[in-house]
C-alpha cells in the first residue's frame, strides 16, 4: 500500500504528535530557513520544522554553528513563520544564548515572539533546571543529545556520540533526566541505533532522530542535505531530489519514505 502525502490543513500540535505517536505513525520534520521552502514543507504534509542553527553553515558559510546570533534565530524563524501557518516549528537557541536561566527566558521569549511553538537547546543534566523553567513558563523545549555540534570544540569535531558504555549510559541517563525536567522532545543526532533503541523503550518523551536509527518518532534531514546541495553529504543523510526535477515532489518524496519507513535504511544508521 502506497502512502498519499497531502499538505497540511491543521496546524500540528505537539498533542496531535503524541497521538500519531500512540498510533505508532512516524512524524517528519525538516530543518530550513526561509519562507519558500517553509511554505513547501507545508505542502509536502511536513509535520514539524526546525529553524536550526546549522544555518550558520548552510545559509552564512560559516564553518560551524557558533557564530550564529538570536537576532540570526528570529530573522530566520519569522521568516519560514510567515511561510507556513501549520508546521510545528521549533527554534535553536543558539550557542550561548542559554548560558543562564535568565538568558534562557528572555532569548526563548524573542524566539516564541516571532513564530516558534518551541525553543530547543543542546546539552544533558545541566540543563534540567532551565528546561523547567521555560516548561513552567509556559514554553515547550526540545532537547538535543548525542552530537551536540555547539560543543565541537569540546567533543573535538564532528563525530558519532554514544559508542562507548560510559558515554551510552550518560546519554540515556540525560534523556530520562531532561524528561522529568518537563521536555517535551528530543533530537538524537548520530548515536548508535542500539542507544536510540534503548531510550525509545526507557522514556516516553517525543524523539526525533538524524543519524539515529529508526526507533525514534520522527525524523529530521537538513534540508541542503536533503537536496543534494552540500559539499560533502553526511552518511546519514539522503539526496531526494536525485530522481526528480521538483523540489516539492523531493519533499513530498522525503515524507513518505519517512512515513513508510523506509528512511532512514541500515546504511544510514551508525553502530
Ligand atoms: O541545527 C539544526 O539544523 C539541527 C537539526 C539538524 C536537528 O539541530
Amino acid at each position: 500500500m502506497s502512502t498519499n502525502v497531502t499538505g497540511l490543513e491543521h496546524e500540528i500540535t505537539l498533542n496531535s504528535l503524541r497521538q500519531q505517536k500512540s498510533a505508532g505513525n512516524k512524524f517528519v520534520c525538516i530543518a530550513l530557513y526561509d519562507s519558500a521552502m517553509a511554505a513547501l514543507a507545508a505542502g509536502a504534509g511536513i509535520e514539524t520544522i526546525i529553524v536550526g542553527d546549522s544555518l550558520g553553515m548552510t545559509i552564512q558559510g560559516q564553518n560551524s554553528t557558533l557564530p550564529v546570533t538570536i537576532d540570526h534565530m528570529i530573522y530566520h524563524t519569522s521568516a519560514v513563520k510567515r511561510g507556513n501557518q501549520h508546521s510545528l516549528i521549533i527554534a535553536d537557541l543558539p550557542f550561548m544564548a542559554y548560558s543562564t536561566v535568565e538568558k534562557a527566558l528572555s532569548n526563548a521569549a524573542l524566539l516564541m515572539q516571532a513564530g516558534a511553538h518551541m525553543v530547543k537547546l543542546e546539552g544533558g543534566d545541566w540543563l534540567c533546571d532551565t528546561v523547567r523553567k521555560l516548561s513552567e513558563r509556559g514554553i515547550p523545549v526540545c532537547a538535543h543529545l548525542g552530537l551536540t555540534p555547539q560543543s565541537v570544540n569540546k567533543i573535538g569535531g564532528y563525530r558519532v556520540q554514544g559508542r562507548s558504555e560510559e558515554q551510552a549510559k550518560k546519554i540515556l541517563a540525560d534523556a530520562k533526566m531532561l524528561e522529568q525536567a518537563g521536555a517535551d522532545m528530543l533530537v538524537l543526532e548520530c548515536v548508535p541505533k542500539t542507544l536510540t533503541d534503548t531510550i525509545a523503550n526507557k522514556t516516553n518523551i517525543l524523539t526525533i532522530g538524524i543519524g539515529a536509527g529508526t526507533a525514534t518518532d520522527g525524523q529530521v534531514l537538513v534540508i541542503n542535505d536533503l537536496l543534494g546541495i552540500t559539499t560533502k553529504a553526511p552518511k546519514f543523510s539522503k539526496n531526494f531530489l536525485e530522481n526528480t526535477n521538483s523540489i516539492q515532489k523531493a519533499l513530498q518524496n522525503y515524507a513518505i519514505a519517512v512515513k513508510e519507513c523506509k528512511f532512514p535504511e541500515e546504511k544510514h544508521s551508525f553502530q
